[in-house]
């Protein structure tokens, strides 16, 4: 028994045939009845590393362990694992019941069909489609066919539960509400889960923990709200947070950080931030829209609103600077209106200082 590591990934690469590199030397594990968000951009490796946890896919090197025991050469029939596609893979010539009970009926652990037929009925209704029972997924919305996929893979009572983008094909009202109920479910049922998404607020809000992939090399793996206050480094500060983070290029000499038309002094920036020493050179200086505000006073950031977008309860004031465009985030109330020329101050203990390579300093 290894709760801590559930799961456990360990310098897991795959070389595909064609000599593409997917994924680079990854390590990470996971807790017994967490839910887990494998977040990144399309591309970065996420559905890769799902195959291989099911074993449908090979590693090239490395290994993974379920409880304590590597499953690299366990068929992917006995690795116990639920796995809900991208595309959720209905049988279209069945019923919901039949579909439920298919993986019931078929293989070495095979059931008679009225002890399956139960089974199916539970897991139906765990997810709510029982009065779907004779329905053909043809017939059924996009978010009633993720229900389906959802007590298919849940009939076998597996140890560990992989999603692959489930939400991605409902649109944006069911996705917030069929999030939930996901979480909701695999809570109750217990059972550890690893959800992929390229959605940073899905996996903001139903994950336990968050990691974060690009080009297969894990960016960050930790808590959801580490990911907006103490982002690794540039991809992660940029990946995670909406409106996204402003960037502004900067020069660090004799004691300056200086902007385009703006200046700080390195002594007034909180010393217990810098994770190493900060030497003369160009670097990026970034912060968050809630943490750049407008001020009365001179002495700041001074700019030009190009821009007021309105975001429910707040306003993105959006204007130029250094060429670029930059966001700052106020409350509605804020009596700012495109054309005006504003004064901003930066929150020193919440900006971020990043090297050219993107390794964060501040
Ligand atoms: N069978 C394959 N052969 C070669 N390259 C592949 C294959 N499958 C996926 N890739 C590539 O591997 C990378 C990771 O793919 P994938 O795991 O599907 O990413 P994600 O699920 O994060 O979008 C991508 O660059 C993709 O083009
Ligand atoms: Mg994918």
């Amino acid at each position: 028994m290894n709760d801590e590591k559930f799961v456990e990934v360990k310098n897991l690469k795959k070389v595909y045939d064609n000599g593409h590199e997917a994924i680079k030397d990854v390590s990470f594990s996971v807790k017994k009845g967490d839910l887990v968000c494998l977040l990144g951009p399309s591309g970065c490796g996420k559905t890769t590393i799902l195959n291989m946890l099911a074993g449908l896919l090979n590693p090239t090197s490395g290994d993974i362990l379920f409880d304590g025991k590597s499953v690299v050469n366990v068929a992917p029939k006995d690795r116990q694992i639920g796995y809900v596609f991208q595309n959720y893979a209905l049988y279209p010539h069945m019923t919901v019941l039949q579909n439920v009970m298919f993986p019931l009926t078929v293989g070495k652990q095979k059931m008679p069909k009225d002890e399956a037929r139960k089974i199916a009925e539970k897991y139906m209704a765990t997810t709510q489609i029982t009065e779907l029972a004779d329905q053909k997924p043809g017939n059924l919305s996009g978010g009633q066919q993720q229900r389906v996929a959802i007590a298919r893979a849940l009939v076998q009572q597996p140890k560990i539960l992989l999603m692959d983008e489930p939400l991605s094909n409902l649109d944006a009202r069911l996705r917030l509400k069929i999030r939930e109920e996901i979480r909701a479910l695999v809570k109750s049922v217990g059972i550890t889960t690893l959800f992929v998404t390229h959605d940073q607020e899905e996996a903001l809000s139903i994950g336990d923990k968050i990691i974060l992939f690009n080009n297969g090399v894990i960016q960050q793996d930790d808590l959801g709200q580490n990911f907006y206050l103490e982002p690794n480094n540039y991809f992660v500060a940029n990946f995670v947070g909406n409106p996204v983070i402003d960037n502004f290029n900067v020069k660090v000499n004799g004691g300056k950080i200086t902007g385009s038309d703006f200046e700080i002094n390195v002594d007034d920036l909180d010393k217990d931030r810098f994770k190493r020493d900060l030497t003369d050179g160009e670097y990026v200086l970034s912060v968050r829209p809630e943490n750049i505000l407008p001020v009365e006073e001179d002495g700041a950031v001074s700019a030009k609103v190009d821009d007021v977008e309105l975001i429910g309860r707040e306003r993105i004031l959006k204007f130029t600077h250094d060429g670029g465009q930059a966001r700052s985030l106020v409350n509605l109330e804020t009596p700012i209106k495109p054309g005006d020329n504003i004064n901003l101050k930066m929150r020193l203990d919440r900006v971020f200082l990043f090297t050219k390579e993107g390794e964060r300093v501040y």
